[in-house]
């Protein structure tokens, strides 16, 4: 049996999908274990979770590097030290540096809350309401040199309803990221994602859920 694959989130703030990773990894819905959190924010309260689950939580201060390199460096060092297969970005709120991406090539996923290529960047449900969007959604996707441009692993797509705010829609999306970001996980942990240019393929799916694909075109693998 394939062992349990060894993660490193990276948050700034809340951790509630670092919560929903905890919560997969503990319960056994993936073959994964968190080796390391780390924040660039001291009181990021995702620190606070991974302490209370006993997982080690660091903060690295980013005003103590000239450039955005020594930073990057001293969070590979961490996570190299720890053994770190796959690295989450969950509401982590910088971007990373080339060199850090070159390190982790298609082993860096990120969670966004809507259906990239529209709205990355911040601010993203706000905007899907501004333009009038009536489906809005979250993306699971590998890192690359790009702001929230890289292959696209998994898709959640949800309405956008008239009396939604910011809030309603952004607790809607939030609920699906907390389920698909660690299936993607999982994914990876089975080694059933395939990137060929800037698609992902899951080996394995059944050929009935991909007619189910078909149908309606809004199933993830
Ligand atoms: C989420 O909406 C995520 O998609 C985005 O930042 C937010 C982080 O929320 N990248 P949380 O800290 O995981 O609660």
């Amino acid at each position: 049996m394939r062992g349990r694959i060894r993660l490193g989130v990276l948050a700034s703030g809340r951790g509630s999908n670092l919560q929903a990773i905890i919560d997969a990894s503990r319960a056994g819905r993936i073959d994964a274990v968190i080796g390391v959190v780390i924040s660039d924010v001291a009181d990021a309260f995702a620190l606070e979770r991974a302490r209370t689950h006993g997982i080690e939580a660091v903060f690295v201060d980013p005003n103590l590097f000239e450039a955005r390199e020594g930073f990057d460096a001293a969070i590979i060092d961490l996570l190299r030290k720890r053994d770190v297969d796959l690295v989450c970005l969950a509401g982590f709120m910088r971007l990373l540096s080339p060199p850090f991406v070159r390190e982790y090539p298609n082993r860096i996923m990120n969670i966004h809350p809507a259906l990239l290529p529209a709205f990355p960047g911040l601010h993203v449900q706000r905007k899907a309401l501004k333009h009038g969007m009536k489906f809005s959604g979250c993306t699971v996707h590998f890192v690359d040199e790009g702001t929230d441009t890289g292959p696209i692993i998994i898709q959640a797509v949800v309405p956008v309803l008239d009396d939604d705010t910011d809030e309603s829609l952004s607790a809607r999306i939030l609920t699906h990221e907390h389920q698909i970001y660690p299936r993607a996980i999982q994914l990876f942990a089975e080694g059933r994602l395939e990137v060929r240019g800037r698609r992902v393929f899951c080996q394995g799916i059944p050929a009935s859920q991909q007619d189910e694909r078909r149908r309606w075109g809004m199933m993830n693998p």
